[in-house]
């Protein structure tokens, strides 16, 4: 059966993004495709310049958006490129950009070991061209940088304890699945802190292995100020994030572009009746910046 990526957030996307006005988006993050199509369908003059730094995720889209022909170029690429996949578009400036940011419900439903729910070997990687895998991480960094990953990108109090019993696991046999470091993660965090909740008590340090294999921050530190350079005047930069880190990374270096104005004073969450829909885009966090006139 087909799993479909339902995108969040869609129409606050498509307003802020004044895709209806017409002109030339790029989806950074194409995923499924489905912030793409709604952008196509909000006029039918829109060109979309997408890209996605994940194989499997174009082959599927370019499938659902073969429709509208060479109205949408594909790129396989990190959004940090997007400088380069402009140039090889021959744009120079564009009207909007879309980065909607982590993992999709490909990745969290597929094989490589994205969730601490299924057993599945150490993977993480969204390109895998990419050499670093979470197994290498876990089973070569020192427990200091462990320790510093887990707490930066993870906020987890219990980083240093998990860190140290990572290597101390891994000295008897190296970690290779996501039971195995899940488990690690269980027997460090006291119990009376996680039993009964619905959420896994390794979900922090998962987010922060997953967050430095794919060099993420690095990605959103490059990709936004590089978006900016290539909008036109009245163009908008929108930034859909998921967790609080990420959100306020995000936040900072939308506030710190030059000539660009703040729409969104506070961020927009999703409408109850999204959430119904789709709980998974509960802590969802839309941002809009417009550049302005030079
Ligand atoms: C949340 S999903 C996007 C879903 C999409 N908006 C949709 O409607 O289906 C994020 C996508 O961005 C991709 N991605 C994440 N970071 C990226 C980066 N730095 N460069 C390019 N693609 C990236 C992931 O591979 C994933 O497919």
């Amino acid at each position: 059966m087909e799993i479909y990526h339902p995108p969040v957030m869609l129409k606050e996307a498509i307003e802020y993004l004044k895709a209806e006005e017409g002109g030339i988006f790029v989806d950074a993050t194409l995923g499924g495709g489905g912030h793409t199509e709604a952008i196509l369908k909000a006029n039918p003059k829109n060109r979309v310049i997408a890209i996605d730094r994940d194989e499997e995720a174009i082959e599927r889209a370019l499938k659902r958006l073969e429709p509208f022909g060479n109205r949408i170029s594909i790129y396989h690429a990190n959004f940090s490129q997007i400088g380069e996949v402009l140039e090889s578009e021959g744009v120079e400036k564009v009207n909007g950009v879309l980065f909607d940011l982590g993992v999709s419900h490909f990745h969290l439903r597929g094989e490589r070991g994205f969730t601490v729910w299924k057993e599945q070997p150490l993977d993480m990687r969204m390109d895998r061209r990419q050499k670093l895998t979470a197994k290498d991480v876990v089973n070569e960094l020192s427990e200091k940088e462990l320790a510093e990953i887990i707490f930066k990108y993870g906020e987890e109090r219990f980083a240093r304890k998990i860190a140290k019993e990572i290597v101390r696991k891994r000295k008897i046999k190296p970690i290779e699945t996501t039971t195995e470091l899940a488990k690690i993660v269980e027997d460090v965090i006291p119990k009376k802190l996680w039993a009964g909740k619905k959420k896994h008590p390794a979900i922090k340090t998962f987010q922060a292995i997953r967050i430095y294999v794919n060099k993420e921050f690095e990605e959103i530190e490059q990709g936004i100020p590089a978006a900016a350079e290539h909008l036109s005047c009245g163009g908008r930069i929108v930034v859909i994030t998921f967790h609080s880190l990420e959100d306020r990374l995000v936040k900072n270096i939308l506030r710190s572009l030059e000539g660009f104005k703040v729409i969104t004073k506070k961020p927009l969450e999703p409408t109850e009746e999204e959430l119904k829909e789709n709980p998974a885009a509960r802590s969802a966090k839309l941002r809009a910046v417009e550049k302005g006139t030079e």
